[in-house]
């Protein structure tokens, strides 16, 4: 970050001396305010629950900018990536900074490849759940596991544990994902086959059994690929930001990541997915496309609580251009295996084309988001719906890796300590009890 030509001035007008602070500028997108010593010259905080206009980090992983709808790995558009890169040369590009070439990807296919297996012990960990735990309840506890059995790459202080590390949980939270499926159908584990693609590789852990192999299908593979890929960063979402957070405690790196998959648990973020699907077989069950002008208008009623799963986002308020990336392979796939008109498919697209045209959602800027399609894409593939959201896990440990690397790398980086605005009673003294 550089100093850029102007300066802010805060000034009050109750006649205190007005304040300089210094503006930074990045390489692209927003300039920001510098206030780290606002408190030390003023005795004040900056109020800003949400996050709303507040910078928490410099980075260099990702950049979105909202009003564009544009998404850029490390520079290179996301369109490009999902259409002329695999998901592990977009590990690469995170984790690195750069697009491996030949010799890069087939040497980082090789290291991710040597890593898919997990310790034989975490099935016993594993079968310590209920068959019927949520599969996101299951992954929040075996990546917090992976900490108590890879202890040579725990120490985040050390480069070569942090990027051990970094493999280890790439390559091995696909095996955990089709393991916590496995188990919670009762069927027996199938164990990683290192000549396959990644995104292969995970399919036929979920897919083969022990009497029957899966032969992968070249379509399913690139559209599961896809979801990879669309879903592998974000910046400084809800989910980073808790591994930042979490992470900056020095934590262990499994750690870290578990907080993570917590995070990314909630139906505002990558339960959304699940959230969506589960709305769009609500409304079926209740009438179809023939009641969504009800649906909608319970999602216009302020004291509904009722939301349009899959629509909006914080920072994309002209399109999300996952979505639009997700919209062609839900075409490709559906239609692959010959099932256009499934009737949620139906009922999306006319969801979708009301809320487009509704003033309620014009206004406010909403569009569909990525997880309005990809459940759709993961339900034609054969994914329960309970599964979505450890898939959208399993893709974006990548970012949640290279982000926390990055800010350990970084020599200015902080415990992370918000402040708060205390609105409650002022100090008063305890009252024997029978007094109260
Ligand atoms: N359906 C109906 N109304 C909505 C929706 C929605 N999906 N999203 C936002 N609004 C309304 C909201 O009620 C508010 O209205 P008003 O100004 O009248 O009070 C206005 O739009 C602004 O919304 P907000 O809640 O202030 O926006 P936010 O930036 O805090 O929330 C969001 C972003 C993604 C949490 C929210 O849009 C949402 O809950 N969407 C549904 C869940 C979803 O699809 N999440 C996945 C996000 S993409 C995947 C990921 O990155 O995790």
């Amino acid at each position: 970050m550089k100093l850029a030509d102007n300066k802010a001035t805060l000034s009050f007008s109750n006649g205190s001396p007005s304040v300089e602070m210094p503006v930074y500028s990045g390489s692209i997108g927003p300039d920001v305010i510098d206030i780290r010593k606002l408190y030390a010259q003023t005795g004040m905080f900056t109020f800003d629950p949400g996050f709303m206009s507040t910078a928490a980090c410099q980075s260099a992983i990702t950049y979105i900018d909202g009003d564009k709808g544009e998404l850029l790995y490390r520079g290179y558009p996301i369109e490009q990536l999902a259409t002329q890169c695999d998901f592990l040369e977009t590990c690469h590009l995170l984790l690195y900074g750069e697009l491996p070439d030949a010799k890069g990807k087939e040497d980082f296919t090789k290291l991710v490849t040597m890593h898919t297996m997990v310790n034989e012990q975490m099935q016993f960990f594993l079968r310590g759940f209920r068959r019927d735990a949520h599969p996101m309840a299951v992954m929040t506890g075996l990546v917090g596991a992976m900490s108590a059995f890879y202890h040579d790459s725990t120490d985040i202080t050390n480069p070569k544990h942090r990027e051990i590390a970094a493999i280890r949980l790439i390559a091995k939270m696909p095996t955990l994902v089709a393991m916590a499926y496995k188990y919670s159908i009762g069927q027996p584990f199938i164990y990683p086959r290192n000549d396959l693609s990644y995104a292969a590789n995970f399919m036929r852990m979920m897919f083969a059994t022990p009497c029957e192999e899966y032969e992968p299908n070249d379509v399913l593979v690139r559209a599961m690929d896809r979801i990879f890929i669309l879903h592998a960063d974000h910046e400084q979402n809800a989910s980073t930001s808790t591994v930042r957070v979490c992470g900056s405690s020095g934590t262990n790196p499994f750690a870290a990541i578990a907080a993570g998959v917590a995070c990314l648990w909630g139906p505002a973020h990558g339960g959304a997915n699940e959230a969506c699907l589960n709305m769009l077989e609500d409304i079926q069950r209740n009438g179809g496309i023939d009641k969504i002008g009800d649906f909608i208008k319970q999602v216009k009623d302020k004291n509904s609580n009722v939301k349009l799963m899959g629509f909006g986002h914080r920072v994309y308020k002209n399109y999300d251009p996952r979505a639009k990336l997700m919209q062609e392979t839900c075409k490709e796939v559906l239609a692959h295996l010959g099932v256009q008109n499934d009737p949620l498919l139906k009922l999306a697209v006319a969801l979708e084309k009301i809320a487009l045209e509704d003033e309620y959602f014009v206004s406010r800027k909403l569009y569909p988001n990525v997880d309005f399609y990809s459940g759709i894409v993961q339900r034609a593939i054969g994914i329960p719906v309970s599964l979505f959201t450890a898939i959208f896990a399993l893709a974006r440990t990548v970012g949640w890796i290279a982000q926390l690397n990055e800010m350990i790398s970084d020599n200015d980086y902080k415990i992370s300590r918000p402040r708060q605005l205390f609105v409650g009673s002022e100090k008063r003294d305890v009252k024997p009890l029978v007094q109260r």
